[in-house]
This record gives C-alpha cells, sequence and structure tokens, in this order.
C-alpha cells in the first residue's frame, strides 16, 4: 500500500499517518519529523531547513527530494509506505512520480484530511509534541496522561517553534498557495480520495480505513 497523506497543517496527518503504519505494518515517513530530528542533531540539513521552517516557508524542493527518494529505496518500504507532508508542491509531487515509476510502481492513494482553517488555528496552539519520541497530543482533545509528559517515553511535551499564532498563519497560506493544487494533481489521476477532518480521530481513521480496506 503506497500512500500520500494531503492536508493543511495540523489536518491530522501525522496523526492518521502513524496508525495507517501500525495497521497496515509499513513505514510512517514524514519529511517534517525528518527535518526536526536534523534540528535536533544539529546537522547541516537541519540547519537549514530551520530558518525556513521557523518563518513558516517550505524548506526548498531540491533539500528535500532526493531525500525521500532515497528513503522510498530502503528495504521496509518496499510493501508500501504512508508519506506524510510529502509531496507539498507540484516540482515534489513530479519527482515522485518518477522516482516511484523508475522503481517500476506508482502511487495507490492520495488521502486528503480536510480541514477549515479556523479549526486549524485552534488546533495547532493546543498541539504538544515529545521532544524524544516525536508523539503528539493536544492539551484538550487528546491530552497526555500526566500534564506535560509524553505517555510513551516520560519525556517533556513542548509547543513546536512554528505553532507559534502568526506561523501558523503564514503556513496556511503557503498551504494554500503551493500544496492545495496536488489536490487537482491526483484528482487528474484518479488517486484522490477526501475525507472529513473536523470529526473525532478515530472516525477519520475508520473514514480511511473504508478506503484502504481491510
Ligand atoms: P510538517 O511537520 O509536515 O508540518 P505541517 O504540514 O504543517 O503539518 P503538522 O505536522 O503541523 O500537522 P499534521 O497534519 O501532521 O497534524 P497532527 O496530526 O500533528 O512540516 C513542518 C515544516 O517542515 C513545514 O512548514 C516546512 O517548512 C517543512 N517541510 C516539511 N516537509 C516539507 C516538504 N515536503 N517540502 C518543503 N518543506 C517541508 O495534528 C495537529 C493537532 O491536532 C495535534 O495536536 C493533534 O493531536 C490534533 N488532532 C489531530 N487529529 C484530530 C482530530 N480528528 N480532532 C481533534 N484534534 C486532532
Ligand atoms: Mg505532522
Ligand atoms: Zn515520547
Amino acid at each position: 500500500m503506497k500512500i500520500v497523506m494531503l492536508g493543511g497543517p495540523g489536518a491530522g496527518k501525522g496523526t492518521q499517518a502513524k496508525i495507517i503504519a501500525e495497521e497496515y505494518k509499513i513505514p510512517h515517513i514524514s519529511t517534517g519529523d525528518i527535518f526536526r530530528a536534523n534540528i535536533k542533531e544539529g546537522t547541516e540539513l537541519g540547519m537549514k531547513a530551520k530558518s525556513f521552517m521557523d518563518q513558516g516557508l517550505l524548506v526548498p524542493d531540491e533539500l528535500v527530494v532526493d531525500l525521500v527518494a532515497d528513503r522510498l529505496t530502503w528495504e521496509d518500504a518496499k510493501a508500501g509506505f504512508v508519506l506524510d507532508g510529502f509531496p507539498r508542491t507540484i516540482p515534489q509531487a513530479e519527482a515522485l512520480t518518477k522516482a516511484l515509476a523508475d522503481m517500476g510502481t506508482g502511487l495507490d492513494y492520495a488521502i486528503d484530511i480536510e480541514v477549515p482553517d479556523q479549526t486549524i488555528i485552534d488546533r495547532m496552539g493546543g498541539r504538544r509534541a515529545c521532544v524524544s519520541c516525536g508523539a503528539t497530543y493536544h492539551i484538550v482533545n487528546i491530552p497526555p496522561k500526566t500534564e506535560g509528559k509524553c505517555d510513551k517515553c516520560g519525556s517533556d511535551l513542548i509547543l513546536r517553534d512554528d505553532d507559534k499564532a502568526e506561523t501558523v498563519k503564514k503556513r496556511l497560506d503557503v498551504y494554500h498557495e503551493q500544496t492545495q493544487p496536488l489536490i487537482d494533481y491526483y484528482k487528474a489521476q484518479d488517486l484522490l480520495k477526501e475525507v472529513d477532518g473536523t470529526v473525532a480521530m478515530a472516525e477519520v481513521f475508520n473514514a480511511i480505513a473504508a478506503i484502504l480496506g481491510a
């Protein structure tokens, strides 16, 4: 099963991609998580990416395309994968189509999680992420068992730098301008499936599972 998750910032791509990965035993590949891990380790890629991410801008295509194309050649991705946060521009989508075609394969689904901008703004301020394992919570919708601590590993939970209100607005603008065109791109290839992302997490997953089949 080869899947791409689409949707605005905070639509729930990461939340759903993690469940899909577990249920279908395929790797969850999040370019945002890869960049955040690089920032934490202080790599050159991380430093370059951070300057764009903190402003709510996209990291340039050339810093992300090869990274993903390489990741897709790993053994664990042969049977399938769920890509979260990539592609985000038409050139990235074209590069992905080509990389998969070169490997003799192609995508099965592009799942768009639809959430209005105002809901996104409300959600982001409440999101907390684990500094160690990347697990995400929401102070109201999905609270951790102990305030400020990760259920899975006990580490501290933080507000992402790019989840500050001003940056969220910028990320939404960038999404509408550069990423939303992918909806038509995948519609034209008959790969697009849309789900309502405003309902509870489990209901969103049920809608996705109905698309993917058991
Ligand atoms: P990235 O990490 O991909 O951020 P994003 O797309 O802005 O998406 P988020 O991770 O913020 O949201 P999400 O959809 O995963 O939502 P989540 O499940 O966490 O990218 C960050 C930055 O990296 C970009 O801005 C860019 O600079 C750079 N970048 C990354 N990839 C790139 C690329 N390919 N090209 C160029 N640049 C790139 O959910 C959000 C919150 O809502 C959580 O608190 C969650 O608990 C809660 N929630 C989830 N579902 C529900 C629900 N159904 N009901 C209520 N609450 C819910
Ligand atoms: Mg995410
Ligand atoms: Zn954790």
